[in-house]
């Protein structure tokens, strides 16, 4: 049974599943083993980690006077902070069948354009600012007629162009984000450039490092952690960026319990553009394949998050990127009452636990059944999700097919 436990609650002869909070500041690499060695046990201590997973079943269980969270407990505290943000919005978007190919457009449009300003940049060229803007505009544009177009397609990327897509993905969702917060549309623009451009100072760390397929050495890990003040340091230079785009460069891996870098930076000392920077930052990394790491799936992701949330990033700014890309996001694999698995297609704009879904799978048959859309939020409860479901459980390749209409 899997228990999640204090830190200093953990002792010889436990079987470690997984550390939680920052996976960067945990000493190992893998993260499931027995622990017997006492240097293993001093270092975790030691690490900063606050808390960790055991599974009770393969090693020593807590002493009964310690209360671990069950993983059922810990499912329920995450399932009562995300349906935090479960609310009606009320906006008209087109259907996302009508905007995935000019989406899909865009986004091959976005990279090149990406591409480009980094090798720029690289070549101590000053940054096109017009251009940045113009496609920022774009991407605002097909942002405001369907969210989850672009969103979701920007998701889907090869680990050689992780970051220049990464950085499309974090425009799109920053622009999001900061229309689900009500900021005026100049702040959008600002907060669509400021994901544009966030991670610009990894041009200057080497490819060697950052396409390393695994863990990074501490030498190494000091090596990325400059991109912030590098980045900085090349948007100063281009003076036409406007400021806020200058601090979220800097600040996106700060977090709000001061553990963050480069500067430890605490609570509302940081800015709020940043907060929404380090939370739209983090979902499309871990939603992604890169070099060190599979991509988990969009729904587990957002879970994760609301579990780490409590340290890494500002409560608020959290509910509100969950009502932005929804509690299971366009893209996710769920598992209906009815025992059929269906992938998301579209959100419900009143309620996030309601979305359009296509059903294609029988999880009683284990067969492929006829694919049909359902409106969720139409079948008055006849059927309802009651879980997300791994792809990779189910051998499942090409799920995105499924709402993308392409591979
Ligand atoms: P971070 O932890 O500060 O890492 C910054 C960047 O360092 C990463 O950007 C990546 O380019 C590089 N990096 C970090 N660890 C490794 C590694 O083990 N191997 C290699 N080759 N490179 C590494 P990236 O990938 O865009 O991630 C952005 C942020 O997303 C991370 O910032 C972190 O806050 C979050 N994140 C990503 N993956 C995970 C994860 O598995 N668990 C947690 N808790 N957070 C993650
Ligand atoms: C399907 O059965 O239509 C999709 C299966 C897959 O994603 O591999
Ligand atoms: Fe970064």
């Amino acid at each position: 049974m899997l228990k999640r436990i204090a830190v200093k609650d953990i002792k010889l002869g436990m079987f470690i599943c997984e550390f939680c909070g920052s996976w960067m500041e945990h000493p190992f690499w893998k993260t499931r083993f027995l622990l017997e060695d006492e240097k293993d046990l001093r270092a975790i201590l030691a690490s900063g980690i606050k808390e960790l997973w055991i599974d009770a079943s393969q090693g020593l269980d807590v002493s009964t006077d310690i209360t671990g969270k069950t993983e059922a407990e810990v499912e329920h505290e995450t399932d009562a902070l995300l349906l935090e943000a479960e609310q009606p919005g009320n906006s008209e978007r087109v259907a996302l069948d009508d905007e995935i190919k000019s989406a899909a457009r865009l986004c091959n449009r976005a990279k090149e354009t990406v591409i480009e300003m980094f090798s720029d940049v690289r070549m101590g060229k000053a940054i096109e600012v017009a251009k940045a803007r113009e496609l920022v505009d774009e991407i605002s544009s097909s942002v405001l007629r369907q969210p989850h177009a672009l969103i979701s397609l920007a998701r889907l990327k090869s680990v050689d162009e992780y970051t220049f897509l990464h950085s499309v993905a974090v425009c799109a969702l920053m622009i999001a984000l900061a229309r689900q917060l009500n900021l005026d549309e100049d702040a959008v623009r600002d907060a669509g450039m400021a994901g544009l451009l966030h991670d610009i100072g990894k041009v200057g760390i080497p490819l060697k490092v950052l396409n390393k397929p695994g863990k990074l050495t501490d030498e190494e890990f000091a090596i990325v952690k400059s991109h912030p003040e590098l980045g900085a340091k090349i948007l100063i230079e281009n003076y036409q960026v406007p400021p806020m785009v200058l601090d979220v460069c800097l600040h996106h891996h700060e977090k709000v319990d001061g553990t963050g870098y480069p500067f430890g930076l605490k609570g509302d000392t940081i800015s709020l553009f940043a907060k929404m920077g380090a939370v739209c930052d983090v979902y499309d990394a871990i939603t992604s394949n890169r070099p060190y790491k599979k991509g988990w799936s969009p729904a587990d992701s957002i879970r994760k998050m609301a579990e780490w949330s409590k340290g890494h990033f500002d409560e608020a700014v959290f509910q509100a990127f969950v009502k932005t890309v929804g509690i299971y996001p366009t893209g996710s694999l769920v598992r209906l009452e009815s025992g059929r698995l269906a992938v998301v297609i579209e959100q419900n704009d009143a309620s996030l636990l309601l979305p359009k879904v296509k059903i294609f799978f029988s999880a009683k048959t284990k067969m492929p059944i006829i694919q049909e859309v359902l409106d969720l939020a139409k079948l008055q409860g006849k059927d309802k999700i009651i879980g997300r479901e791994s792809p990779d459980d189910w051998g499942f390749k090409n799920l995105d097919l499924l709402w993308s209409g392409m591979a």
